[in-house]
């Protein structure tokens, strides 16, 4: 055995209550012991290795867990987002530019553009993450979109019921009927996940249950998105068909927080996109109070959202959905996890993927106090260094 130590961590949060302080289970004076690509043991401060990174007394949490990103695109929104500032409202419509760009793109440049920003995400702290399709909407495009995004994780979400392409222009069920038949069989060796984003201007709830019940015949698990430019059936369905998450939930009735509760399913926020969109913070408090599981995620993508700082999503979390530091982050991790329905990542606890972050500060609660400040020092990916900023560390 060949192990790596991470030491003189001066707080490590290892996400796991049972294993440390507080909900974040907190370790002081700590040393993380990587054996290969996962976590063996937590020690004290000093633990001996064959190697050796100094944490120099910083912050090391979990590697961020981003369960909704859209990174397979081609094409800028910019024009639209600076209209959106000077007083248009969002509409899911912009996904029909981004689909004329993604459709004329190579699976080279989808495939660079793609790298690109997932680069981007592992220096911004994101170990793991979720990608959709979605900007394809015809069967060749979106089967190479989840190609593509194959290659980068294994949680890949076919999203060919993202909105209905013009050519379908009022003839959203023919588009369906396509969605759960060629489509599907075309996406389906690649993806884990289906998602629908039900919605007024995208699918109804009668067209997103059609789109989850046949991708669940073909053996993908459901995901959701919901909830966004108003109040509507995605989160209701979402419980009601038992899919691992509801994604935006801008928008949540009393009756839809009542039926998550009751459910397996989480609810991931998605701040960036209510900050981008110039949209209300949906009330976290709200949910979290009432036992509904949350998230919060990026929800990269160039129309709502173009952003890969997880540490934004959180300072966002807490100043405007009123979730405390420690929620946040949690949220960011273990919930992000969950909303995955995953155990491997999101923890640092032994037999965990060794996905960890070195925070460039003694306390995580400096993800929300300095905002905007890139305070990823190092990211390690399956026990590697991904990214440092710092000679020092490595
Ligand atoms: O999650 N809600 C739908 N899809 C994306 C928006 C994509 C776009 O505008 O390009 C979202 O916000």
């Amino acid at each position: 055995m060949s192990a790596l130590v991470v030491d003189n961590i001066g707080l490590l949060v290892t996400g796991d209550p049972s294993v440390g302080e507080g909900s974040l289970g907190l370790v002081r004076d700590a040393a993380l012991v990587i054996d290969d690509e996962h976590v063996a043991a937590i020690e004290d401060a000093g633990a001996a290795g064959d190697a050796r990174i100094d944490a120099a007394g910083r912050c090391v949490i979990p590697g961020f867990v981003d369960s909704h990103t859209h990174l397979v695109f081609a094409g800028d929104r910019a024009d639209e987002f600076a209209a959106r500032m000077a007083g248009r409202s969002y509409e899911a419509g912009g996904i029909r530019v981004t689909t004329a760009a993604t459709r004329a793109a190579s699976d080279d440049a989808l495939r660079a553009l793609a790298n690109a920003r997932r680069a981007e995400a592992l220096r911004a702290g994101i170990t793991h993450l979720e990608i959709k399709s979605g900007y394809g909407l015809d069967v060749e495009t979106e089967r190479r979109s989840c190609a593509v995004a194959a290659e980068l994780t294994d949680d890949v979400t076919f999203l060919g019921a993202h909105v209905v392409p013009s050519e379908f222009e009022g003839r959203a069920d023919e588009y369906v009927e396509l969605v759960c038949g060629e489509m599907l069989d075309a996406c389906r060796p690649d993806a884990r996940w289906i998602d629908v984003f039900c919605e007024e201007g995208a699918f109804d709830p009668d067209q997103s249950r059609a789109v989850l019940e046949a991708g669940r015949a073909s053996g993908l698990a459901l995901r959701v998105h919901g909830n966004q430019l108003g109040f509507g059936a995605g989160a209701r369905l979402a419980a009601e068909l038992g899919a691992a998450s509801v994604d935006h939930c801008t928008y949540l009735s009393d009756d839809d927080i009542e039926a998550l509760s009751a459910s397996d399913t989480v609810a991931t926020f998605l701040p960036a996109t209510d900050f981008s969109a110039r949209q209300p913070y949906p009330d976290a408090r709200r949910a979290i109070d009432a036992g509904v599981a949350v998230a919060i995620a990026t929800n990269c993508n160039p129309g709502s959202s173009y952003t890969t700082s997880m540490g934004f999503c959180i300072a966002l979390a807490v100043r405007d959905l009123r979730m405390t530091a420690e929620e946040a982050l949690l949220a960011a991790t273990r919930g992000g996890a969950r909303a995955l329905r995953r155990d491997d990542v999101g923890r640092l606890t032994a037999g965990a993927r060794a996905d960890a972050v070195i925070l460039d500060c003694p306390s995580y609660t400096h993800l929300v106090y300095r905002p905007g400040v890139p305070l990823v020092a190092a990211t390690l990916s399956r026990g590697r260094v991904a990214f440092s900023s710092r000679s020092r560390v490595g």
